[in-house]
């Protein structure tokens, strides 16, 4: 175990925040064993100079090359200065940089998930465990912080995709820093703060108030379903016709006959398989549900939510919860509480921060109304999934608006403001213009002078999903004269992305490098 630190004062209890080194505050490049190695996240310091007025920061790092003897803990600790310095140009102070230096074979107490790193915080510097925080891109930072008490938050950069799964769907995640630190901010006590607003939000619903909830597809505009007055703020913040029907979301399976009086025998198959989950079932309707909820149609459309805080929110305000993507009508849905605040933050009655939507697509909707079950909206459950359980299903094809029976279906939906192209292949015209923003699936060894986002390092479909609508709001922000990027492979959860950008990209058909003015 080893530690470099500075002599402090004696201070009353402090809270603190544990930041993991590589993937949360800089790049993760392997074995970083030379300070010209190290690469900064951009949010890095803004997001340290915000927390640092309330927490001390502390960096927890496992280095376990040094034990593999690839790297030495002298160049860490020459890294670990050269960054030390650099933050402190930047006014951000950290009191103690922490190296595990072992293997997991090695059996030591200092890697992660192990706490004697936050414990010796603890000891030097007086600090208050309860009342801290741990910022991490692996479980295990999750873990060491569960430990001993801490709160712990994840987040997708780094190695942040890659091991999602193995962290439970009750634990936040974040797109970046910044995100991880407005969180810390608006919820000081973590939990507590949480379950506060969680119950307030309910409250809300119940009042006929509007509320801005997290699921694991995006974000939605939580409303009463049995009060059509609430509803009918929820059309007019968005923006969005009457004709188009919101999805009744459910905490509980019995919930489903206050909403319609069947549920067919496939139909409960799916339910089983996949609730919760972003698949929502349309089925006849009750006619107690009001015909506002669905567009004056004689069906309703079911989901039942994939997040803990929506399950709460629904099951304290006592109802299903019409929620449709808490964004202005056809524009790109949200997937971050940010995202809801950018658009509609004075209009909700309230805004639930439950981190990044980890499907980051909306639910799949499959229609039972009709003998033969039919997909309407392709999303994060994929036809292939659907069919393994109940066999083969209809998948409805796009069609103009009049006819179609899922409105969510219109072209022209989820736009950005500036102009996208999806194509099948970029067009190497695009390389040298820097007003062109580029959305790639997985780093394809091309430089652009335009911004680029990458969706996933390594080109993992669900990852890059979750970190599509991110990206494009990310791009539309800079005023860029157009977005480029190239269609998903049309499998899994690729095939709801494709859906969702050739409407983006204007319902246009893919386009071909031929239809490309030539380089200049
Ligand atoms: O993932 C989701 O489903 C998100 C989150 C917030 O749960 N919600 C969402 O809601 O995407 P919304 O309102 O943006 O989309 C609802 C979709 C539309 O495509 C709508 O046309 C379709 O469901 N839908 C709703 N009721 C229907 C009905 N009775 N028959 C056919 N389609 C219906
Ligand atoms: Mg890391």
């Amino acid at each position: 175990m080893s530690t470099d630190q500075r002599p402090t004062e004696e201070k009353k209890r402090s809270p603190a925040i544990f930041l993991d080194r590589d993937g949360t505050l800089i790049e993760d490049v392997g074995i970083l064993d030379d300070p010209s190695k190290i690469s900064l996240f951009p949010d890095t310091i803004a997001s340290l100079l915000r927390l640092q007025k309330k927490y001390r920061l502390f960096v927890i790092t496992c280095q376990p090359h040094i034990s593999r003897g690839h790297l030495t803990m002298e160049q860490v600790h020459t890294v670990h200065n050269a960054l030390d310095q650099q933050l402190s140009d930047a006014g951000v102070q950290i009191d103690s940089w922490y190296t595990c230096p072992h293997t997991r074979e090695d059996n030591c107490d200092c890697i992660k998930p192990k706490s004697a790193f936050p414990l010796q915080a603890t000891k030097d510097f007086n600090i208050d465990l309860t009342r801290s925080f741990m910022i991490g891109d692996h479980p295990y930072d999750v873990f060491t912080a569960e430990k001993e008490g801490v709160f712990g938050l994840y987040v997708l950069t780094g190695h942040g995709g890659k091991h999602l799964d193995e962290l439970s769907p009750e634990k936040l995640v974040f797109h970046r820093l910044p995100d991880a630190a407005d969180w810390i901010l608006a919820y000081p006590t973590a939990q507590a703060d949480l379950n506060k607003t969680i119950s307030k939000g309910a409250e809300k619903i119940k009042e006929g108030g509007v509320v801005a909830i997290p699921t694991e597809t995006v974000y939605g505009l939580a409303a009463d379903v049995f009060q059509p007055e609430a509803i009918q703020r929820v059309f007019k913040i968005k923006g969005r016709p009457h004709f188009n029907p919101l999805i009744a979301h459910i905490a509980d399976t019995k919930q489903i006959q206050t909403l319609s009086p069947t549920l067919p025998k496939k139909a409960k198959q799916l339910v089983e398989a996949y609730w919760p989950g972003p698949l929502t079932i349309v089925l006849p309707k009750l006619p107690t549900v009001p015909d506002i909820v669905t567009g004056g149609k004689p069906s309703v459309a079911i989901r039942m939510p994939n997040h803990p805080i929506a399950r709460q929110v629904i099951e304290q305000a006592g109802t299903a919860v019409a929620a449709p993507s808490a964004n202005l009508f056809t524009y790109t849905s949200p997937t971050t509480a940010q995202h809801v605040q950018e658009q509609l933050g004075d209009q909700c009655d309230l805004i639930i921060d439950g981190g990044a939507c980890r499907i980051g697509v909306e639910s799949t909707v499959i229609s039972f109304v009709t003998d033969e079950p039919t997909i309407l909206r392709p999303g994060g459950i994929s036809k292939e999934q659907i069919e393994a359980v109940i066999g083969p299903v209809q998948q409805q094809m796009d069609k103009a608006q009049e006819e179609s029976e899922s409105p969510g279906m219109l072209p022209n939906h989820y736009a950005p403001k500036t102009k996208l192209e999806a194509y099948e292949t970029l067009p190497e015209s695009i390389e040298l213009d820097e007003k062109i923003g580029i959305i790639l699936l997985q780093p394809n060894g091309r430089s652009y002078a335009g911004p680029v986002e990458i969706l996933s390092e390594t080109g993992n479909l669900p990852e890059a999903a979750a970190n599509f609508y991110a990206a494009l709001r990310r791009l539309d922000q800079l005023g860029l004269d157009k977005m480029v990027t190239e269609y998903f492979p049309n499998r899994g959860i690729g095939i709801a992305v494709n859906n969702r950008l050739s409407k983006a990209a204007m319902g246009r058909a893919p386009l071909s490098n031929s239809d490309l003015p030539p380089p200049h």
